[in-house]
């Protein structure tokens, strides 16, 4: 290639450049153009060799990815309780057998790993429950599935109460262990395929604001890309993920990519008696009238738009109704969200296997047909 000509620049000359740059989002066509207004000197800023126009969204690969997870399910209150069996449920390997035979593809795999590593730095993780997490990690990948890896409940992070059985540490180190142990997870799976994605943080929110979120996500990132430089990483807005807080989050400059979004609404519908919620949610409400319907299809659009003007694949990582709604109304809104998801082609993953979200009864050792049935039916 003739060396003066315009080069495409690469995120790694983008990252050791010498100058500053503004970023300015254009919207045109549908299509987000990232232009770099730098700052720097005339010669910088005329050099043919590091234009200062990038075009940023998520590479073929991360595209493809999202296209191959299929129907995904939550492996939910077995890792991100604050130890595993303590809300009930252990990752049995019968449990990642019956959920590929019902036809599930894509596991999100909920863990809590601020309550299992050490409180000073470099803040081990302790080795049990990382081989813990890895055998499992690895049954799902050689079953077949892609997984999506994540941080889950690091309550101390959101300024919440911490649950039973969890400790604190020093505010001052809170964001960097939050980083080191990234940085252990990533070194110690760094070598797996494809398949498994990380995903950095679930719902950040209270504390964890939208610019707080979009640095330590940058930092995050950082070193994650250090052991994993093409793994998928998975980011979603602050507001516990709210897609319409898609529009606070600062994607950083990065290729392997994808966002996510939980969507539980109508919440009076899908938190109806849920215990953990505040004011509690009365019960007897059902779904889903045309208004809740437009509700569903607006949320799910609107991560769409996201989707399609930033250029980087949105995975619908949460969505489920409570147990205390009645069947007929949970069946049917699951379907509506999971046909809405299917039409705006983004990948999604049910809110949970076997709890009190389930489609799976722990019991009786059955999928709950109806409910199963309207995620991977017709
Ligand atoms: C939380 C669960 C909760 C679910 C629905 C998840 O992100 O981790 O504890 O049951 O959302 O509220």
């Amino acid at each position: 290639m003739n060396a003066t000509m315009p080069q495409p620049l690469k995120l790694s000359t983008f990252a050791s450049h010498r100058w500053q740059c503004r970023w300015r989002t254009g919207l045109a066509a549908g299509l987000v153009t990232l232009l770099a207004a730098c700052g720097g000197s005339e010669d910088a800023k005329n050099d043919p060799v590091n234009p200062p126009v990038v075009v940023t969204h998520a590479d073929a690969k991360v595209w493809d990815i999202s296209r191959a997870m299929g129907p995904g399910i939550n492996f939910g209150n077995m890792f991100e309780s604050p130890s595993e069996g303590e809300w009930g449920l252990t990752a049995k390997p019968e449990y990642i057998q019956a959920a590929w035979n019902a036809g599930f593809r894509t596991v999100r795999l909920p863990v809590r790993w601020s309550n299992h590593a050490a409180s000073q730095f470099p803040y081990t993780i302790d080795a049990a429950f990382l081989n813990r997490v890895t055998t499992v990690v690895d049954q799902l990948l050689a079953r077949g599935f892609h997984v999506v890896l994540n941080m889950h409940h690091h309550r101390q992070l959101d300024g919440d109460a911490l649950d039973a059985g969890e400790f604190a540490v020093d505010e001052a180190i809170l964001e960097e262990r939050f980083v080191g142990i990234w940085s252990q997870i990533g070194h110690h799976l760094g070598s797996r395929s494809d398949k498994l994605l990380f995903e950095l943080y679930n719902e950040p929110h209270g504390r964890m604001t939208a610019s707080k979120w979009n640095t330590l996500a940058d930092t995050t990132l950082k070193q994650v890309r250090i052991s994993n430089k093409e793994r998928v990483v998975v980011i979603g807005p602050a507001s516990y993920n709210d897609p319409y807080a898609l529009g606070t989050l600062t994607m950083p400059l990065d290729a392997y990519l994808m966002s996510t979004v939980h969507f539980y609404q109508p919440f009076a519908f899908t938190h109806q008696g849920a215990t953990w919620v505040t004011p509690p949610q009365p019960t007897g409400v059902a779904c889903c009238s045309a208004e809740q319907a437009n509700v569903i299809f607006n949320g799910i659009h609107h991560a769409k738009y996201w989707s399609d003007a930033m250029g980087y694949p949105v995975l619908l990582g949460e969505f489920g109704a409570y147990s205390a709604a009645d069947m007929t109304s949970r069946v049917t809104y699951t379907r509506l969200v999971r046909q809405s998801a299917a039409q705006a082609n983004m990948p999604w993953a049910y809110w949970e296997f076997g709890s009190s979200f389930g489609v799976y009864d722990p019991v009786a050792n059955t999928f709950r047909a109806e409910l199963t049935n309207a995620l991977i039916g017709n």
